[in-house]
């Protein structure tokens, strides 16, 4: 006890519970195989980072955005090979957080979960606001809805209509089951990213070095304009981040997948090399095809860009395959985000009413009320804030993830490990240094934010959720 908190639990640390030790009514159904985790995967990383904040790195970078994409995909594929380590040796739902709980301790792990909570809903908010960035202008041509109630208010609208039907549309899906939702998210994958080969067959004829000129010309470290924006390659490579991640979500389904050991690192490894092939590709073409100024404000640049080379029916390909896809990263993130209520309910971390799954195995409860919260902040405010701010969090994680999988090499170096991260310490050190790195490089008041949200976390941790009676399976 200090200063009148209870501290007794901070150091406690989870042992995985069997899954045959588990209450029914907390079991998730095993129905995933590596196919649905690697288009899960694709499904959950290609989505607004590409096709909308590719804009707002451009602003931030100039062509050296391409730049960008390289450094936030390298750091991003080096976390992969850690997370694919840890999911496959504590192939529990709760990614992050419950190798944390794990491996270090409960305090942390709360910081973990906690931040990951707010990576989830910020991500299927911000993937909500950019899918209506799309599909707001072909909403208004084709059925005269007016622009007012499809932008948020700092685009002079009132709220973002669009943004909170698409999510109530994916929380309904969700409650329905895991592997009806998942079949229907390989097609629409599918659909992605056949859009994005066409963007690139469309708009790579057009390149010309004089696009690339000068190539950087906002230099590399961020730093901040007169205007209080922040410019440089590595400001452009914190918000591109957004666009790398969303396998960590396939870790969160570990609990739900037929044979972990086999199909996680393909699942996780195999969308993550994928994803940076696709982005490398569709970078390039975009800055190349024209001056980055021209697209850079955009709410749906990559149509635009087939628009201003003439090609009108390219674009609306684009933007009505966007429309129909993007769900898929909302389906992803949504599904992470009620397994982490879940697992931190479950661990009696959060109220336990919410630890409860429905007859078809999917917990509706958790699903409902994170609806109406991330609908609530895509409804009012602006894609790049919230996206920086969910990059915040999922830096965090991404951090704890890389210490957890060095700390497991040193305590149990002879433990099975279905998949062993190769050069670890190289590839581990780069991985905790670049997030350092890159959320060093966020604005300062996304930073500010992450704090706050943090604090606010630590007073719930010692009001609640650190004084909770000590429940079965912790050590
Ligand atoms: N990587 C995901 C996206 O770009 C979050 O939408």
């Amino acid at each position: 006890m200090i200063w009148g908190i209870e501290l007794a639990n901070w150091n406690r640390r989870k042992l995985v519970v069997d899954r045959a030790d588990m209450a029914p009514e907390h079991r998730l159904s095993r129905t995933l195989g590596w196919p649905h985790l690697v288009a899960l995967g694709v499904g959950a990383i290609v989505g607004t980072g590409i096709l909308t904040l590719i804009g707002v790195g451009a602003a931030k970078a100039g062509p050296s955005v391409i730049l960008s994409f390289v450094i936030a995909g390298a750091i991003c594929a080096c976390a992969a090979l850690a997370y694919a380590e840890m999911a496959t040796m504590i192939p529990a739902s709760g990614s992050a957080y419950t190798y944390t709980y794990v491996v270090i301790g409960e305090l942390v792990a709360w910081i973990i979960g906690w931040s990951l909570i707010l990576e989830y809903s910020l991500v299927v908010s911000a993937v909500a606001v950019g899918w209506s960035g799309y599909a707001a202008p072909l909403l208004q041509a084709w059925a005269g809805v007016p622009m007012a109630i499809m932008q948020g208010p700092e685009l002079g609208g009132i709220v973002n209509l669009p943004a909170i039907a698409i999510i109530a549309v994916v929380a309904g899906l969700l409650t329905l089951g895991t592997k009806e939702s998942a079949n229907l998210n390989a097609l629409l994958v599918v659909v992605k990213i056949v859009a994005l080969a066409v963007f690139v067959a469309v708009a790579l004829p057009y390149f010309q070095r004089s696009n690339l000129e000068p190539f950087m010309p906002f230099g590399f470290a961020r730093t901040t304009g007169p205007d209080g924006v922040e410019r440089g390659v590595m400001a452009a490579a914190a918000i591109i981040f957004f666009a790398f991640y969303g396998f960590d979500a396939i870790a969160t389904a570990a609990e739900e997948t037929k044979n972990p050991g086999r199909d996680l690192p393909i699942g996780i490894v195999g969308s993550m090399i994928l994803c940076i092939l696709i982005y490398m590709g569709v970078a390039a073409a975009a800055v190349g095809a024209l001056s980055y100024t021209r697209f850079s404000d955009s709410p749906e640049p990559l149509a635009l860009i087939l628009r201003l080379l003439g090609q009108p029916g390219a674009a609306n390909y684009l933007a009505a395959s966007a429309v129909v896809a993007l769900p898929t990263v909302i389906l992803a993130f949504f599904y992470g985000q009620s397994r982490i209520f879940f697992t931190m309910a479950r661990d009696g971390l959060l109220p336990g009413a919410l630890a409860t799954v429905s007859k078809r195995g999917t917990p509706v409860r958790i699903t409902l009320f994170t609806a109406v919260i991330v609908g609530t902040i895509a409804g009012l405010f602006p894609l790049a804030e919230i996206a920086a701010l969910a990059n915040a969090g999922t830096l965090a994680a991404f951090v704890a993830v890389s210490v957890c999988m060095l700390i497991m090499r040193v305590r149990a170096p002879d433990a099975v490990r279905t998949f062993r991260t190769p050069l670890p310490w190289l590839v581990g050190g780069f991985a905790i240094l670049g997030c350092l790195y890159l959320f060093a490089s966020l604005p300062a008041r996304t930073q500010g934010y992450f704090l706050l949200w943090n604090v606010i976390g630590l007073l719930i941790y010692f009001a609640f959720a650190g004084r909770r009676r000590v429940s079965a399976g912790e050590a």
